[in-house]
């Protein structure tokens, strides 16, 4: 149990860590690397315009990193293996407009990060938390969409995707009944947004026949 008493949306999980992973975690945390207890204007001297949570295997904070060079892109993950993978792809492009959180994106984002910050927010494939009582760890949630809402800027756009078709359902009912938001066509989103590669989640649900959903959305108020 965390000692603030928080539920947490993840569980620490060992995983494998590959030996490039490692090495990448070392020489490039200086560079990458955000100190997760101080605020964020303190340790990137531009403002990030992208935030990407949970990140996974990173294939989507790379992207918009390499496709928009004027974007500033910070990813959040506590997966260990996710964070080496996306710093060695990192250097490997030679990107210089990307910083991780490593760590729950929830505390940094409440205490950490200034209102009124972000263009866009992604958050594709949060882990579902199938079972009822384990509903309460979902991340997005009414408290959640309500600092999301604080965080990004009038008309940014939140982007979400899952393959669970409860958890899209609640989700949708949410930014339905929420006169802040605006749900929009795909086709509305910018053409990077459209092009963006598939996560490994979205890889796997595909190969297991599973529905995707996504919501896009654009912040009114
Ligand atoms: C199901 S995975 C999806 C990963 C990726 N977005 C994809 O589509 O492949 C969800 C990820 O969110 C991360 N995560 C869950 N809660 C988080 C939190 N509070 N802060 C940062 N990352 C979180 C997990 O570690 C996990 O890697």
């Amino acid at each position: 149990m965390p000692t603030d008493g928080r539920l947490r949306s993840f569980v620490l999980r060992k995983g494998r860590v590959t030996s490039n992973q490692k090495r990448a975690l070392v020489e490039l945390k200086d560079k990458f690397i955000l100190n997760k207890n101080i605020d964020l204007e303190m340790s990137w001297s531009i403002f990030p315009s992208a935030l990407d949570i949970g990140f996974g295997a990173g294939e989507t904070t790379i992207h918009l990193a390499k496709s928009n060079p004027q974007m500033s892109v910070l990813g959040a993950e506590v997966y260990l293996s996710g964070v080496g993978s996306v710093l060695s792809q990192a250097e490997e492009e030679d990107l210089d407009n990307i910083r991780i959180l490593h760590g729950d994106i929830v505390p940094f984002l409440e205490d950490k990060v200034p209102d009124d910050c972000f263009d866009l927010i992604l958050m594709f494939y949060p882990d579902p938390w199938p079972k009822r009582k384990h509903h309460k760890r979902r991340l997005l949630q009414k408290d959640f969409i309500s600092l999301l809402n604080k965080k990004l800027k009038r008309d940014s756009i939140f982007y979400f995707k899952t393959d669970w078709t409860h958890y899209f359902q609640e989700v949708r009912r949410l930014f339905e009944d929420n006169k802040d938001w605006k749900i929009i066509e795909k086709q509305e989103l910018d053409d990077y947004l459209i092009d963006l590669p598939k996560t490994s989640f979205e890889q796997k649900a595909l190969n297991s026949g599973e529905e995707l959903n996504e919501l896009a959305l654009r912040k009114v108020n």
